[in-house]
Formats: structure tokens, sequence, C-alpha cells
């Protein structure tokens, strides 16, 4: 059902004859956006990849988050909203535009997406055909990709012992439940990988319980999130009493947080550009 309805996104194509039109292609990089500088080096990296295996199409970037496009404003840092970006593509004359969503899981905020780049199919003038490539986590398929690309990237000091924390957003939205479907796919490789929410559930408490009934003592933890930003520094890794940090250690859980972003390994990056690829093969 979950699915059913997310797989719908892809299909938002727009077919018009513009005759004397060149066709110009495009790539609209969607990312939900960091205020942390060294966090957004990530997303250099993802611009590189894709560069590098679409070569010759212009990439463009647009932030969901209109916290951090205003909190980066006012550091002189200005980063267009998707609808923006895409008004811009339009002025330049772009008729085939890709849209690759650089979300976890198609929530609120990828379905705002789609629904917004929806509008700009049908304008005078404008896209020949805009297509959505879908986030992270989309298919079956790309459950099992993640899990085995996460697997490879924990640090080798881990013993089989030891826990794996991962901290996802977490989200009101229904596609929240992609939080849990993560968790029994790491746990079919690793029964000592977990997956929790900072803003949502599973719950850290109810990691913590896990945990603890396991008689685990020791855990490392790593953002379940593209980048390392707020979230990964404060509320997973910081000193802060209600931090995941502070948490497990106060139940006697010894802690070394990885600071590292998801864009930052190149197997969960090939997975987003594969999805942008099936999008561009659309064209
Ligand atoms: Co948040």
């Amino acid at each position: 059902m979950l699915l059913g309805i997310f797989l719908t996104a892809a299909a938002v194509a727009g077919d018009h004859s513009h005759h004397q039109r060149q066709k110009k292609q495009g790539i609209l990089l969607v990312a939900f956006g960091t205020s942390v500088p060294d966090a957004a080096s990530a997303y250099q990296n993802i611009e590189r990849k894709v560069t590098a295996a679409y070569p010759g199409i212009p990439v463009r970037w647009a932030y969901t988050s209109p916290t951090i496009r205003a909190k980066l404003a006012k550091k002189g840092r200005f980063i267009d909203a998707p609808q923006t970006a895409l008004a811009k593509m339009m002025d330049e004359g772009f008729t085939h535009v890709a849209v690759q969503s650089l979300h976890i899981i198609p929530g609120e905020e990828f379905h705002r997406l789609v629904q917004n780049v929806r509008a700009f199919t049908g304008m005078a003038g404008g896209f020949e055909s805009v297509r959505i490539g879908h986030p992270l986590l989309g298919t079956q398929k790309d459950l099992e990709r993640v899990a085995a690309a996460m697997i490879k990237n924990i640090p080798r000091e881990r013993k089989p012992a030891d826990a794996v924390v991962l901290m996802g957003h977490g989200t009101a939205h229904p596609s929240n439940a992609f939080y849990a479907a993560m968790m029994f796919h790491f746990q079919q490789q690793d029964p000592h990988i977990f997956v929790g929410c900072v803003e949502g559930a599973p719950e850290i408490d109810a990691i913590k319980e896990m945990l603890l009934a396991k008689k685990i003592g020791k855990a490392y933890l790593m953002p379940f999130m593209a980048v390392a930003g707020d979230h990964a520094l404060n509320d997973m890794a910081g000193d802060e009493a209600d931090s995941w940090k502070s948490i497990l250690t106060a139940a006697d859980v010894q802690c070394t947080p990885v600071l590292k972003g998801m864009a930052e390994y190149d197997d969960i990056l090939s997975i987003w550009v594969d999805h942008l690829g099936a999008a561009l093969a659309g064209f």
C-alpha cells in the first residue's frame, strides 16, 4: 500500500510538443539541506558522482528545508527551494529535467517535492518532461542494497558482540515505517544492528531496552541520515543528558559515535545515482 502510493511519484512527466526547441537536459539535485559546513561537503561528493556518471548534463541544487535555507541566507548563502530552481531552469530553456531526491525515505519532504514538480508540467513554454528519481529507499531492492552498503561501512574495530545503533530522522508521515523495515533487513544479516529515530519511532528508549535485553555493553552510533549534521553532532553524539550517547552511557553501554553521513559512502551514493539514471532513461 505504502509503496503503491509512492511509485506513482516517478510517473510525474508531462509531454508537450514544442517543435523548434532543441533538447536541453538538466539535473536538479534536491536535498533536505544542512547548515553545517562540513556536512555540506557530503553534498559536493554527490555532485561529483553525478557529474561523472552523467557527463555533460548541467546540475543544479535545491534544498527542501525552509529553515535551513533561511539560516544559510543570513550568512549570505542563497540556496533555492525546488520550485525556485525549476523556475530558473525553465527560464534557462531546459526541456527535460530529472529531479533527484536526496532524501532517505519517501516522506513528507519527498511528497511535497512531487506535488510541486507536478505543477511544472504543462506550463506554456515550459519543460517537455520532468521526472523524479526515487529517494534512497524506494523499492524492496533499495532496502537490501542500503543494508548491505551500511554493513560494509561499519568501523572495522567493531566486534560481533558490539551493537551498531543507527540514528534515522523519523517523521509523522506513514513512511516512517521504513526505519523499522530497515532494522528488520539489518537484523537478518546481523542481529546486533538497530535502527532508531530522533523524531519518531523506534525511539531511543525502545532501542536501549533491546540492547539491555541482549546484554550489549558497547555500541557504535552512526547517522542513518545523508549528512552528519546537527542531529548527529548533538542529538546522537552530544554531551547533553538527552543525547543518545548520554542515554546509552547512563545504561552502561559504552558508546563510540561515528560522525559520517550516509552520503559519504560510495555504495550509498551509487543507489541515488542509479535512481537518477532511471529518471534520465525516461527521456
Ligand atoms: Co530534524
